[in-house]
């Protein structure tokens, strides 16, 4: 068992967290929230989604967003790219990093991209192609790694496969995502294993969704395997419109909490974190759904 030294932690509920949302959220809202992590210390944010606006109408606004972004020099953005169309839009925005997402089920894949996942390999292969011509990096997610809502459970052999492909294309990262939170520990571990077999270990990240209030123990049982990628959500918001019920990505408080308390860091400002939790919060208008930010958001 060797815990990692520093975790990276990639923030996602710009996107993730967000695209769920039936209310549409203002651009200068979701740039709040975006400059709220990034002075936090939060270095890797996922900003948006250069996806189909009829099918998520919440990120249409992809573009508008990230030319507002704040290039700090240290901070680095990035967002979703399903197709060629999806990387041209973020070309034209000046995103340097994108990611391309598949799943380890054939049914959440048609549900959420409309295509199988041998096709979702086609359509990716001039993504990675005219990515790497321009020096942009690409990023590569696994959905329904511990489980899926219209299949059930998974097999993991099946997650490992997906995951060495969208690695041997040319993914820089592949991120595990427990899509609607049914994971256990043990499960985690065996699927996390068996990844690592064909991807790096440091390659590998966890987005582990917190449906079932499994995800921190999810991520620490892959923190004894060295995991050292974290995919979280700043005041767990979010979900998938196609993995119903499903909430929010575990929140990043959570995450940072216990990684402080295990002393391994981060870089990032906990007080801080909670007081951009605690405002993209209030303009959804609901209290976080991170515990940590209850605790100490109070005092
Ligand atoms: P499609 O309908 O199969 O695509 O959708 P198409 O190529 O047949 O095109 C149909 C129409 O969509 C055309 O427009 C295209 O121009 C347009 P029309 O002629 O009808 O006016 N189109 C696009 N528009 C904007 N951006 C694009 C784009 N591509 C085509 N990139 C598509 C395929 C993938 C686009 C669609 O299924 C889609 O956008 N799906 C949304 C998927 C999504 O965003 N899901 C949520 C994120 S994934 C997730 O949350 C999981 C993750 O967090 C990990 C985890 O937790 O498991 C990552
Ligand atoms: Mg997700």
């Amino acid at each position: 068992m060797s815990y990692p030294k520093r975790v990276k932690i990639v923030e996602v509920s710009p996107r993730d967290g967000l695209q769920n949302e039936k209310q549409v959220i203002d651009v200068a809202d979701k740039l709040n929230l975006i400059n709220g992590l990034r002075e936090a210390g939060v270095r890797d944010i996922e900003v948006a989604g250069f996806v189909s606006p009829k099918w998520v109408p919440q990120l249409a606004d992809a573009s508008e967003v990230c030319a507002r972004l704040v290039d700090d020099g240290v901070t680095q953005y990035s967002a979703l790219t399903p197709n060629m169309k999806g990387l041209e839009g973020a070309i034209d925005a000046g995103i340097k990093q994108v990611a391309v997402f598949t799943a380890a089920s054939e049914s959440f894949n048609q549900k959420n991209i409309n295509c199988s996942i041998a096709e979702s390999f086609e359509r990716f292969a001039p993504v990675m192609q005219k990515a790497k011509e321009l020096g942009i990096k690409v990023r590569g997610y696994v959905s329904c790694v511990l489980g899926c809502p219209y299949e059930g459970a998974i097999d993991p052999q099946v997650v490992a496969q997906v995951s060495k492909k969208l690695y041997d294309m040319g993914c820089f990262e592949v991120s595990l995502g427990d899509t609607i939170g049914t994971g256990t520990p043990l499960k985690a571990k065996t699927m996390f294993e068996l990844c690592a077999e064909h991807v790096p270990v440091e390659k590998l990240a966890l987005h582990f969704h917190d449906t079932y209030g499994q995800a921190l123990a999810n991520i620490h049982a892959c923190l004894e395997l060295g995991a050292s990628v974290i995919d979280s959500s700043v005041a767990g918001i979010g979900g998938c419109p196609y993995a119903k019920g499903a909430t929010g990505n575990v929140s990043t408080e959570n995450v940072v909490y216990m990684l402080n308390g295990m002393g391994i860091e981060t870089g990032i400002d906990l007080t801080q974190l909670i007081q951009t939790g605690q405002q993209i919060s209030e303009v959804l208008g609901r209290k976080p759904n991170s515990q940590v930010n209850h605790a100490l958001g109070q005092k």
